[in-house]
């Protein structure tokens, strides 16, 4: 894993916006997949900003979502199809039939879940996977105890989820129960991952995803075994790393080194 740990947020979401558009820039027809979550606000933010800056174009790159909530709306406010054409797909050329989000509704979950797996198979697989993580360790959905070989599928919500998510909503009773996230099998699948963390709460749930055991009680260490992973952190997430001045040594100011290092 590339630990890389920057002063400030700001730099964090900077630095992952840069690192999303140059996978853009050299490969235009790049597949990749996105997160939703406080934290890629700012990245797609900047992510608008750096796009129009060097007039790159998302013209021939397609996404796949992580995960969307199940039993609301697909327009709804609260839906991550609101969040990302209110964050990123408006504000740049990307063509929205190439924009994927699990559906929020349905008949039939299961069978919702396999095609989006499949859809995500028929475009040749994730390029570059973005990633947040959960206060608990999950990535997408992927709450504590989930299998670490799943595919895409629904989940029930931990309680700490709902809470985190709950300022999303009107009334703690609207926050749904369930959503259908893409397993963590489908994340190890694909190329390369960035997960980005920012402040002290994701402080615990980086320590035990980078330095911990391979656990299904932290379902993010499973990117232990990936072969490509690079983490973004600022200092406050970063409080708790054992080995954060190895990181630091490795990669000084969050800076790539010459060596693979992964
Ligand atoms: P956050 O969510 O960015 O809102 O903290 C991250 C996550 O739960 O994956």
């Amino acid at each position: 894993m590339k630990v890389l740990i920057y002063k400030t947020a700001e730099e964090v979401k900077a630095q992952a916006a840069r690192r999303l558009l140059m996978s853009v820039q050299r490969t235009p027809q790049s597949v990749l997949g996105l997160a939703t979550g406080g934290t890629m606000e700012d990245v797609y933010a900047e992510l608008v900003k750096q796009t129009h800056r060097h007039a790159a174009s998302w013209a021939q790159v397609t996404t796949f979502n992580l995960d969307e909530y199940w039993g609301i709306p697909i327009d709804s406010p609260a839906s991550y199809r609101t969040y990302m054409n209110h964050h990123l797909f408006n504000h740049i050329n990307v063509d929205l039939d190439a924009t994927h989000i699990p559906p929020s509704e349905g008949e039939n979950p299961d069978l919702a879940a396999a095609q989006y797996e499949a859809r995500i198979s028929g475009a040749g697989g994730i390029d570059l996977q973005l990633l947040g993580i959960g206060v608990n360790g999950h990535i997408g959905f992927n709450e504590p105890t989930s299998s670490l070989a799943s595919k895409t599928r629904l989940k029930t919500l931990t309680q700490s989820t709902r809470d985190a998510n709950r300022r999303f909503f009107d009334t703690m009773e609207q926050v749904p129960r369930y959503a259908l996230t893409v397993g963590i099998g489908t994340i190890m699948a694909s190329e390369e991952c960035l997960l980005v963390a920012t402040g002290s709460s994701k402080a615990p749930a980086v320590q035990a995803m980078i330095e911990g055991p391979l656990a299904a009680s932290c379902p993010a260490s499973a990117l232990q075994m990936h072969q490509k992973v690079t983490v973004m952190l600022d200092e406050d997430a970063a409080r708790d790393l054992e080995l954060r001045s190895y990181y630091q040594l490795v990669h000084p100011d969050g800076q790539e080194s010459a060596v693979s290092d992964g």
